[in-house]
C-alpha cells in the first residue's frame, strides 16, 4: 500500500493506472475507521483493480461549536486497517495542500442542503461536496463509495455527481450495525457503555416505525409513535424525525413506495444520525 499525502502526487499515479485501462474505487473518510468504513473498503476492493481510501478530517464541513479539533484521529490504526483489506492508495491531505490560502470556490446544493441536517449544520454539505469534489478530480475514480448511514449525504452526492457530470458511479452501501443494532460511527466513542446502550434503542424504535409502514398504517401515526419510542431513550433529545421520499428527499407522501425515515437525535451531549429505508 502506498501512503500518499500530495494531491498531485495520487493524481499522476492515478492517471498512469487509468491510461493502462484500470478502474479505480474511491473510499472518502474522515478516519477513525470501523467495519462500517471496512464494508464500503470491502466493496470497492471487489469491483475495481485499484483502491484509493482518502483519511481526512475535513475542517470546512464542521460548524464553529462542533467536534473538528476533538474528532478522533488515530493514524497508525487507519494505515493498518487499510493495509489488512488491500488498499492500493492511502491518501493522506492536509489543510494546507487542500486548502491554500487563497481558496475561495465552494460547491453548494441549493436544495437537499438546506433540510434535515442541514437545518442545524448549515454548511454541513457544502463542506462535504466541495471536499468530495476535490477527492472526484484528484482520484478519478470509476466508482465512489457512500454509506447509507449517512443517508442525505449520499443523496447530495449522488445529485452533485449527475448535476456537475462528473463522469463516476456513486455508489450506496448498507449501514453496518454493532449488535446492539446502535449504526456504527466514529462518533461512537464519545458515548460512554451506559449511553452506547441505551442508544441502541433508536434502532429498535426505526425498526418499529418500519414495521408499522408495512403495515399501512399512516405516516403522521408512524412518526408520532417513533417520536414517542426515541424520547423513551434515556437522555435523548430529538433534533429531527422525517419521513422522506428515498429518492429525493422530498417529504413522503401516504403513496410512496419507498420511504426513508431518518433521525438525529442527541444522547447526552452526541449526536447521532440513523435511517431505515421502508419499501412497500
Ligand atoms: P465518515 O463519517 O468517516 O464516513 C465515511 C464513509 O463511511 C461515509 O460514506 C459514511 O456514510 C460511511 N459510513 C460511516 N459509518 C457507516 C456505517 N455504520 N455503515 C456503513 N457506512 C458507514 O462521511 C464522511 O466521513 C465525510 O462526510 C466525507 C464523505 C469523508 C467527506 O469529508
Amino acid at each position: 500500500m502506498k501512503i500518499i499525502k500530495k494531491p498531485e502526487e495520487l493524481q499522476k499515479a492515478i492517471e498512469a493506472l487509468k491510461k493502462k485501462g484500470k478502474t479505480v474505487g474511491l473510499v472518502p473518510t474522515m478516519g477513525a475507521l470501523h467495519a462500517g468504513h471496512i464494508s464500503l473498503m470491502k466493496k470497492s476492493v471487489s469491483q475495481n483493480d485499484i483502491t484509493v481510501v482518502s483519511v481526512y478530517v475535513n475542517p470546512i464541513q464542521f460548524g464553529p461549536n462542533e467536534d473538528y479539533e476533538r474528532y478522533p484521529r488515530p493514524v497508525e490504526h487507519d494505515i493498518k486497517v487499510c493495509k489488512e483489506n488491500k488498499v492500493d492508495f492511502l491518501f493522506l491531505p492536509t489543510n494546507e495542500t487542500l486548502y491554500n490560502d487563497n481558496f475561495s470556490t465552494y460547491i453548494y446544493n441549493n436544495k437537499l442542503a438546506k433540510i434535515m441536517c442541514g437545518v442545524t449544520r448549515p454548511i454541513h454539505f457544502q463542506g462535504v461536496c466541495t471536499v468530495v469534489s476535490k477527492l472526484f478530480n484528484i482520484a478519478m475514480p470509476t466508482r465512489a463509495y457512500f454509506g447509507l448511514k449517512d443517508y442525505q449525504q449520499y443523496v447530495i452526492v449522488k445529485q452533485m455527481a449527475k448535476d456537475l457530470n462528473f463522469n463516476i458511479k456513486v455508489i450506496g452501501c448498507a449501514i453496518v450495525r454493532e449488535k446492539s443494532g446502535l449504526a456504527m460511527s466514529s462518533r461512537n466513542t464519545y458515548l460512554s457503555q451506559q449511553a452506547k446502550q441505551d442508544a441502541a434503542g433508536i434502532y429498535k424504535s426505526l425498526c418499529l416505525a418500519k414495521q408499522q409502514f408495512c403495515e399501512g398504517k399512516k405516516l403522521k401515526d408512524i412518526k408520532k409513535k417513533l417520536e414517542k419510542n426515541i424520547l423513551a431513550v434515556a437522555e435523548s433529545k430529538i433534533d429531527y424525525i422525517e419521513l422522506r421520499n428515498s429518492e429525493n428527499l422530498d417529504l413522503a407522501a401516504d403513496k410512496d413506495k419507498s420511504v426513508v425515515i431518518a433521525v438525529a437525535v442527541k444522547v447526552g451531549n452526541v449526536r447521532l444520525i440513523d435511517n431505515i429505508v421502508c419499501k412497500k
